[in-house]
């Protein structure tokens, strides 16, 4: 059984996670980790922590010699914003946040927790914890990597601005996406979305968008339609509904296809290659049943915008009962590329764990066989 859990705070010292179930032997490229945390960080759009930061992961245990033994693996990101923050975190000398932010987890959180400061929360609802998923879908990629299957990204829409995704490969989406500042493959949409996060930051705004990640080479038959908890399509909405700010998940073109008739939706079968079947279309978004039927699994996720904004919305100060302004502190004016990021990383881990249910192995040569 694959399973992963982080611990950290967004301005402690450093982000954590323990990786339990890769098999042994898998070569660990650490320079693709680096790669998908610098990915994670880019983006137009993000806030000044973004230049303070340069995530690099430290292999704690279970990787020797570069390759994974079995053992959990712990991961350790460092926060180097810890070193402006440490002496008055360690002195108790920060004030207490009693005026909770429409939209973050502030409100619900103090409740929750009974704690008449929102610090505790926010260090922890902070989206700086997806650093740590990042790592450990890039584990997960390479894991996917050996048996064929590649994830990647795209960032569809940012605000009001829809891009025209082209019909092309999704390779060539991505090789698009890479070379955008704002993930997108269409480069005309993308120069709207770029005047469109400046005039949110002009107007003290911030602004949400919708993301697609795809995975290529994925074998037919991960999860299952038996019971609900193992279909894999709820299980990937799961995963990347658990991203900070993912309000909406579809696989496939959902919306779209529940407003057609089905004829015009179901992916017709056609003879493929070596007699092998082939698919006129891919609506369903590579998921029949609950299971994995071969063709890409096609996720698109809807992301709200930031709810930290220079402009404040109105609140109440918890302390006093009295009507306040929402504060402000550095925050991201547009996270969509970012998240689309850490939307590949929580695909890639629940095919990761799929696959290693389907397949089982304790060591990737058992695995192959
Ligand atoms: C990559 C990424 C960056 C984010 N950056 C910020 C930010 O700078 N400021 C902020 O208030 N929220 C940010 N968010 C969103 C909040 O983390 C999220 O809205 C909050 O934790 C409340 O959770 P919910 O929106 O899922 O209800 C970001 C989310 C992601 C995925």
């Amino acid at each position: 059984m694959l399973r992963f859990l982080t611990a950290g705070e967004s301005h402690g010292p450093c982000l954590v996670a323990i990786v339990e179930g890769l098999p042994a032997g898998l070569p660990v490229d650490v320079e693709a980790i680096h790669r998908d945390l610098a990915r994670r960080q880019g983006g137009y759009g993000r806030g000044a922590r973004m230049q303070i930061e340069q995530d690099r992961v430290e292999i704690l245990s279970g990787v020797i010699s570069g390759r994974t033994t079995g053992a959990p693996v712990a991961l350790r990101i460092e926060n180097r914003d810890w070193a402006n923050w440490r002496p008055r975190w360690e002195a108790g000398d920060l004030p207490p946040l009693t005026v909770p932010r429409p939209g973050h987890a502030d409100y619900a959180g103090m409740t929750k927790y009974g704690l008449d400061d929102a610090r505790p929360v926010l260090e922890r609802a902070s989206a700086r914890e997806t650093a740590a998923r990042v790592a450990v879908g890039a584990l997960a990629k390479l894991l996917l990597a050996e048996f064929g299957v590649a994830v990647g990204s795209y960032v569809e829409a940012i605000g009001e601005i829809v891009a025209e995704i082209p019909p092309l490969p999704p390779e060539e989406l991505w090789r698009r996406a890479e070379a955008s500042d704002v993930r997108c493959p269409d480069e005309a949409a993308a120069a709207r979305m770029r005047a469109a996060i400046d005039a949110a930051a002009e107007a003290g705004d911030t602004l949400g968008g919708v993301f697609v990640v795809i995975a290529t080479g994925v074998p037919v038959g991960l999860g299952s339609h038996v019971h609900w908890d193992r279909r894999l399509d709820a299980r990937l909405a799961a995963a990347v509904m658990s991203i900070p700010a993912v309000k909406g998940v579809e696989v496939g073109p959902a919306f779209e296809n529940a407003r057609l008739p089905g004829t015009r939706v179901h992916d017709e079968f056609v003879p493929g290659e070596d007699g092998a079947i082939g698919r006129g279309s891919n609506r369903a978004g590579g998921v029949e049943g609950g299971i994995s039927n071969g063709q890409p699994i096609v996720v698109r996720a809807a992301m709200k915008p930031i709810p930290t904004t220079k402009r404040p919305l109105r609140s109440v100060d918890l302390a006093t009962g009295q009507p306040a302004d929402a504060p402000y502190q550095r925050a991201d004016i547009c996270a969509a590329p970012a998240a689309a990021v850490v939307g590949e990383a929580m695909v890639a881990w629940v095919l990761a764990e799929a696959l290693t249910e389907k397949i089982g192995g304790d060591s990737l040569e058992e695995m192959r066989r």
